[in-house]
């Protein structure tokens, strides 16, 4: 507990105001934390306990102030489990969020498609998950002022959320997709059987992230929607292999869908 008071410390000093919406912005998305007003913009180096990210296309800075009006706190680049960083570093963030007064997140990223109706470029409500990391980051002893031992995850992507999406997407003539994400642990990307096997528990996209950090929101009762930007179908569905540069070039294409989604999403909480 003390380092994340350590951290929220840190980072309240500089602030005059709390946010209360927080952004995990995925691969290739971390441009919509450029669009924050009068920003305060902390580099993970700098604040007590968080660790570095090494991903290329991921920043590593929060970025805090207004966005549409609302006082947000965004993640410019998240830490992966695949980078070698423990799970506690990788869901450190989201614990410090809320410390700081976030109530609700907004978790991103880009996806393979494993829905073959689906195609690169599409953007996908998370509407559930499947944590195939086969790791939890809830495992120790339970911190009882952070939440339950055995926390509730039947509704773990709100409804509510979701519901406010399709309502802002509608208006903004942005098609949806809604669909269950598949955690892995990476980095190799899948194999085609993996993606097979996928399909057939009801996944319709898959990456690498996301997973942890919505467990431990929810342990601490963050509510939380989850934007899935399918970059690339899964592998094996399209006869060509997958890159991560693939994964690049379509999240800059759809960028500005995301952006005006989320944006006005944002506004509308
Ligand atoms: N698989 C896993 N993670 C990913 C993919 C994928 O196809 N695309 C982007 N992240």
């Amino acid at each position: 507990m003390s380092k994340i008071l350590e951290a929220k410390a840190f980072i309240e000093e500089k602030l005059t105001e709390k946010p209360t919406i927080g952004l995990v912005l995925g691969s290739g998305l971390g441009v919509l934390a450029d669009e924050i007003e009068e920003a305060t913009v902390i580099s993970y180096n700098e604040i007590p306990h968080f660790t570095k990210s090494t991903v290329v296309g991921h920043k590593g800075q929060l970025v805090i102030g207004k966005l549409k009006g609302k006082q947000v706190v965004a993640m410019q680049g998240r830490f992966h489990y695949y980078e070698g960083h423990d799970l506690e570093a990788v869901v450190f963030p989201i614990r410090v969020m809320k410390a700081i007064g976030v109530e609700t997140i907004i978790v991103t990223n880009a996806a393979g498609g494993v829905n073959e109706s689906y195609k690169p470029g599409d953007l996908m409500l998370i509407s559930d998950h499947l944590n195939l990391t086969y790791r939890n980051p809830l495992i120790g002893g339970n911190d009882e002022s952070l939440g339950a031992r055995f926390p509730d995850m039947s509704e773990a992507y709100s409804k509510r959320l979701r519901g406010l999406s399709k309502e802002v997407a509608a208006t903004l003539g942005i098609q949806l997709q809604e669909g269950v994400y598949a955690g892995l642990l990476g980095p190799s990307y899948e194999t085609p059987a993996e993606i097979r096997m996928l399909r057939i528990l009801g996944g319709d996209s898959v990456g690498m992230s996301t997973v942890p950090e919505v467990i431990v929101a929810r342990h601490m009762n963050i509510e939380v929607l989850g934007i899935s930007c399918i970059s690339n179908m899964a592998a094996g569905i399209l006869d060509q292999p997958l890159s991560h540069d693939e994964v690049m070039e379509t999240t800059e294409k759809v960028k500005a869908e995301f952006l005006s989604l989320v944006k006005g999403v944002i506004e509308k909480m």
